[in-house]
């Protein structure tokens, strides 16, 4: 295990449950900094437990990745060995409406950080850069097949299009450089302090609020789902024994339709808070009457979904958490958690961020 390991984009979402799951791992004794700009999707709040009882082994740094001396300074400064590239702008929709922040963090950060791992790792041996990405590179399946690690890539929104160019450079790095790397592809991640503009969070709270649930188009596009802490499990197997220059795909083997999640969340939610009793409801009404089919995404892919196979078989990884339990669980954590909720939704999170970190 490293001694140092930078992580990138640590306060957002699979970053911060990330750093939760590297500190508990008994292999690792090391010390963890986290660079990150504190966009909108991120929240210093998902780490203040960490903060306060890994005081000694836990450093934050507020910067944009796409700054070259910022990033040399941290590594000199850390003596980094590692670096776990989570830091990406990663909404599709987003990427829709303004692609140039995609651009410009996905694709040109990811080349700055990988240039400081190369002029400050020349004579450094026992050095890794793993770099995070999605299945979504692969572009979209009809009603068969799976992507493969070896499935040419055909990305198809602004987002995928950008992280496909940022895998791109990774491997360059290791064909032209002997810059030690590796890659993981997973596929959609659910869990835990994912912020509410993404499918099931958004949905969750839509219900919360007795707000419309949007489902684009006829909702049977479908997606792989995986729980945040397997994702990060498979991580920490490749980044400990993963082979240089390799990608793995990590998936939760669990296909669903959109439609087919939003109907499991309606009645999980009633589970624990009956629509009856949800003073934000109408009279009468379930959630599963606030459904509403609405324009699609533009290019929105068909069908993802992945074989994994390889890290399966090389590095003896099984997912932990089914489907059901894992949707159990976040739903039960964005019930329970309502002032992560509440800072989110009311934006407080974003003065908390200025009074915090305005200096930094
Ligand atoms: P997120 O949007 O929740 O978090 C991204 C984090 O990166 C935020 O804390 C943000 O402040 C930080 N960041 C953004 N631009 C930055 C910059 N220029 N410099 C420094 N920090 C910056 O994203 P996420 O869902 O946690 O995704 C993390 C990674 O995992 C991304 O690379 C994404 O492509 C990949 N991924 C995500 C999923 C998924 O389902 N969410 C699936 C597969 C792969
Ligand atoms: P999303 O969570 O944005 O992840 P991605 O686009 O990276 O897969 O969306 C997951 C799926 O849910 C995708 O097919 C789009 C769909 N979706 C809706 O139908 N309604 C919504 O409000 C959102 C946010 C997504």
């Amino acid at each position: 295990m490293y001694n140092n390991i930078l992580v990138t984009g640590g306060c957002g979402f699979i970053g911060s449950n990330f750093i939760r799951t590297l500190f508990k791992n008994n292999n690792f004794k090391g010390n963890i900094i986290n660079i990150d700009k504190l966009t909108y999707a991120a929240n210093p709040l998902n780490l203040s437990d960490i903060e306060k009882n890994y005081k000694s082994r836990y450093f934050f740094e507020k910067s944009c990745i796409c700054n070259f001396d910022n990033t040399d300074k941290i590594f000199k400064k850390y003596n980094i060995d590692c670096v776990v590239h989570f830091a990406a702008e990663s909404h599709v929709d987003r990427s829709i409406e303004s692609p140039l922040e995609f651009i410009n963090t996905n694709i040109t950060g990811t080349f700055s950080l990988l240039e400081t791992a190369r002029q400050n790792w020349k004579e450094k041996k026992d050095v890794l850069f793993h770099h995070i990405s999605t299945d979504e590179v692969y572009g979209s399946l009809g009603e068969t097949g799976f992507f493969y690690e070896s499935t040419c890539y055909d990305p198809r929104s602004p987002y995928s299009a950008s992280k496909a160019s940022s895998d791109h450079l990774v491997r360059a790095y290791f064909h032209t450089y002997n810059l030690p790397v590796t890659i993981t592809n997973c596929s959609n991640n659910y869990g835990p302090y994912q912020f509410p503009e993404k499918l099931i969070p958004f949905m969750i709270l839509n219900m919360i609020k007795g707000k419309n649930l949007p489902v684009y188009g006829d909702g049977k596009n479908v997606r792989d789902w995986i729980y945040v802490d397997d994702h990060n499990e498979a991580v920490i197997k490749v980044i400990e024994k993963g082979i240089k220059g390799q990608t793995y795909n990590i998936g939760g083997e669990t296909e669903m339709s959109n439609i087919d999640i939003v109907n499991l969340l309606c009645e999980s939610v009633n589970d624990l808070i009956p629509a009856s009793e949800n003073k934000n409801m109408e009279k009468g009404k379930n959630y599963k009457d606030l459904i509403k089919f609405v324009k699609d995404r533009p290019g929105h892919d068909r069908r993802y979904a992945i074989n994994c196979d390889k890290i399966k078989k090389d590095l003896s990884f099984n997912q932990s958490i089914p489907f059901e339990k894992g949707i159990k669980k976040t739903v039960e954590w964005y019930l329970n958690n309502t002032d992560w909720v509440d800072s989110i939704l009311t934006g407080e999170y974003k003065n908390w961020i200025k009074k915090n970190y305005s200096d930094r």
